[in-house]
């Protein structure tokens, strides 16, 4: 705050003028006191000469008496006399008045002599008070002084209130502006401190979002600074990496932590390290290819992105999302395994397919030559041996059939526990006495829908696998249970469909297998077994039964530990049927009906016209299904039993046998087919009621068929 600059001057001026105003004042009264008191001394002169004049007369007369009262007249009524006397000559006072004089008396002594012709009369003295001059002019003056200073303090007050009205304007101003100022900014203050708070909230908010965001996804997130260090990590991440709570990973360099090292457990570099391009060389990054290694020193395969992040235009770091992609891969596998599994499937179906029909016309003949040779021709051994290749190749065909999932099968609810009971008996001498078998079988029934005679052999080929792993001898142990999938589980195990399964676990204590191994173990013909000891069909056997029966089959084996094949199967709820297993009555039956064959392979039809005469039938052929409906029409009251191939040029079987039973109801008719029986069964190509035969058809079976169809 400014000082008031002109205080002192205005003082000094003051006070310079109050002096002047005084000293004039002072010098003015001092002059008329001395005109007042001249004044009032030749008055009373002449006062004292208006006396003499008046005694006179009366000393003319020596009135004494009315000098003296006149005096004292004179005296009282003159205030300012003090004393006034009249003396004789010889000194005798005539008359006198006297009054005491007052404190501040100013007096004057005057004498008056009266003659007469020269002579002395009479002498007056008169002394007077001349302090009513002084009285006057010490009022005047004080009243002067008094005025002065009033009019100074006056002016001083006058002329201070206006320079400090001059002084303090601009610093009012200054005030009022700042005031304004201070008032504006406040009003910003205001308006900033609103702003900050929304702003804060809104902060708040997206944290919060962001919080929930991160806490709630199931993909990790971490994120690092441009030294590679944690800056956070959310609840899934941690709990990928096997962390309990994030303060034991913030801080800590992520390469060094979790990404050391290559899938395959070889170092990696951290200049190497793809994930920190993201704030090295500002460029996200993608990779499924890697592995995170978890606290407890495992890993997993992981898909990561990462991310630059950047703030106020500089990279200040990355986030990085990432996944455990364990099941992913595991799913992936199995599903190029089924793939794969399912395209060696039709392969090897669909030769089996063309390869029957030569089958069975080699062991047709085959065995039409053997029946006819005598025993002692040298070439029978020759025939026999041509025919027991070929059963052996129809058995490479049906297992390859089977394992392409194109067997006809007999499924009916079979309880999977009696199955194993049944087959045990078979195993015990197929495994040996160095082997032991254990079994533990669930309590409850296990009852699926299932070829119960299919079930044996996937038993039978687990059992011969495992001898051939131990050949020290060990344990072969079969376990059955039961289990439940949800939707996800199924998927994992890769079960069509959710719901109860029948569990069928066996493990032996062999050799185990390594990982390759135990990729291509389903795959036909993969063996490592010495040649001539396995066709490795065993498996691919039992992986088409388990498969086409709705199931799985898995396997976990570890060199030097053993080996366990796990097969569940979709669990039935209603009671297992009384089991009856299909036995095939293969003894000859002779005849002497009337049999229609129709079929387009004329190898075949031969085959099976000169079979069937010899057992004394008699045969019509047909080449396709119209030359059938005819034939039939023409011979309808001989023909006791139709024979259709299910496929056939211009009329399929079934189309052929619609016709003909049209005109003839109760015809009775007998199905075969090369086909698969899938196929035939997907495209409805056999009539309900009508038995389908397989090819290649062994001759003892045809005879045997042919012979139930009339009988039946
Ligand atoms: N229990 C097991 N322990 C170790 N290895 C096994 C086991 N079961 C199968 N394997 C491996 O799987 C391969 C394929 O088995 P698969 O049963 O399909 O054929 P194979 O036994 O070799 O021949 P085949 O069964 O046709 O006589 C075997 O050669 C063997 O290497
Ligand atoms: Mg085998």
């Amino acid at each position: 705050m400014r000082k008031f600059r002109y205080t002192g001057a205005i003082l000094a001026l003051t006070s310079v003028l109050l002096a002047f105003l005084i000293t004039g004042t002072l010098l003015v009264t001092w002059q008329q006191r001395v005109m007042l008191i001249e004044l009032q001394k030749a008055e009373t002169s002449a006062e004292l000469d208006l006396m003499a004049d008046a005694f006179y007369e009366s000393l003319l007369k020596s009135d004494y008496v009315t000098i003296r009262t006149f005096i004292e007249r004179w005296g009282s009524v003159h205030q300012e006399f003090l004393l006034i006397r009249a003396t004789a000559p010889n000194g005798f006072v005539v008359g006198e008045f006297q009054r005491t004089p007052g404190r501040n008396a100013r007096t004057i002594e005057l004498d008056k002599t009266i003659t007469l012709d020269g002579r002395l009369l009479m002498t007056l003295s008169l002394t007077a008070d001349l302090s009513k001059a002084d009285m006057v002019v010490t009022k005047l003056r004080n009243q002067l002084i008094a005025g002065s200073v009033l009019f100074t303090a006056v002016l001083g007050i006058v002329l201070w209130r206006s320079q400090r009205r001059m002084a303090l304007a601009p610093l009012e101003q200054e005030i009022e502006l700042r005031q304004r100022a201070e008032a504006a900014l406040q009003h910003a203050h205001d308006g900033l401190e609103i702003l900050v708070r929304e702003r804060t909230a809104e902060l708040a908010r997206r944290e919060e979002h962001i919080r929930l965001l991160l806490d709630s996804t199931a993909e990790g997130i971490y994120g690092v600074d441009t030294s590679g260090n944690c800056t956070f990590c959310n609840p899934s991440g941690l709990k990928m990496l096997g962390y309990g709570k994030e303060e034991d990973i913030i801080g800590r360099n992520m390469h060094s932590l979790i990404h050391h090292q290559r899938p395959d457990g070889s170092p990696y570099p951290e200049q190497d390290c793809r994930i920190n391009n993201a704030y090295r060389k500002n460029q996200g990054s993608h990779d499924d290819s890697e592995s995170f290694w978890r606290a407890d020193g495992t890993r997993f395969p992981v898909e990561y992105w990462s991310y630059p992040i950047a703030s106020k235009g500089a990279v200040a770091g990355a986030v990085v999302t990432f996944f455990d992609i364990t099941d992913r891969q595991k799913l992936e596998a199995q599903l190029i395994q089924s793939q794969k599994m399912e395209a060696i499937g039709t392969l090897a179906g669909g030769v089996a397919h063309d390869f029957n029909n030569i089958l069975t016309a080699i062991i047709g003949y085959g065995s039409i030559l053997q029946r006819k040779m005598d025993d002692a021709d040298p070439l029978k051994t020759s025939v026999v041996n041509i025919l027991e290749s070929a059963q052996r190749a129809a058995r490479l065909t049906k297992s390859l059939l089977t394992f392409g999932r194109k067997q006809a099968l007999s499924p009916m609810p079979v309880d999977l526990n009696s199955v194993v009971r049944r087959v045990e008996k078979l195993l015990l001498p197929l495994i040996g006495e160095d082997v032991e078998l254990a079994s533990e079988l669930s309590d409850a029934d296990l009852i699926v829908q299932a070829d119960a005679g299919q079930l044996e052999q996937v038993l039978m080929n687990l059992a011969t696998n495992a001898r051939d792993a131990m050949p020290q001898g060990g344990c072969f142990t079969v376990r059955t249970g039961q289990t439940t999938f949800d939707a996800e589980q199924a998927r994992i195990h890769g079960v069509p469909a959710a719901g109860s399964f029948a569990v069928l676990s066996v493990s032996d204590t062999g050799s185990g297998m390594d990982e390759a191994t135990r990729l291509k173990i389903f795959e036909p013909f993969f063996t490592t077994k010495e040649v001539g000891r396995g066709t490795g069909l065993g498996l691919a056997i039992a992986y088409g039964i388990i498969r086409q029966h709705n199931g799985t089959i898995s396997v976990y084996s570890e060199i030097g530990k053993g080996t366990t094949f796990i097969i569940y199967l979709p669990l039935l709820q209603r009671p297992a049927a009384e089991e009856q297993l299909p036995r095939s009555d293969t003894s000859a039956a002779r005849g002497t009906e009337t049999i229609l064959i129709a079929e387009d392979d004329k190898m075949v039809l031969a085959l099976m016209r000169s079979l069937l005469e010899e057992y004394g039938y008699r045969v019509l052929e047909a080449l396709d299904g119209e030359q059938a409906v005819r034939v039939f029409s023409e011979n309808r009251d001989r023909i006791q039993l139709i024979i259709l191939d299910t496929i056939m040029p211009k009329m399929n079987g079934k189309q052929a046998l619609s016709a003909i039973k049209a005109v003839h109801p109760d015809v009775k008719a007998l199905f075969m087919s090369g086909y698969t029986a899938d196929i035939i069964s997907r495209q409805g190509l056999v009539d309900r009621g009508y038995d389908l035969m397989q090819k290649p058809i062994a001759p003892m079976e045809l005879l045997a068929r042919v012979r139930k169809a009339i009988d039946s």
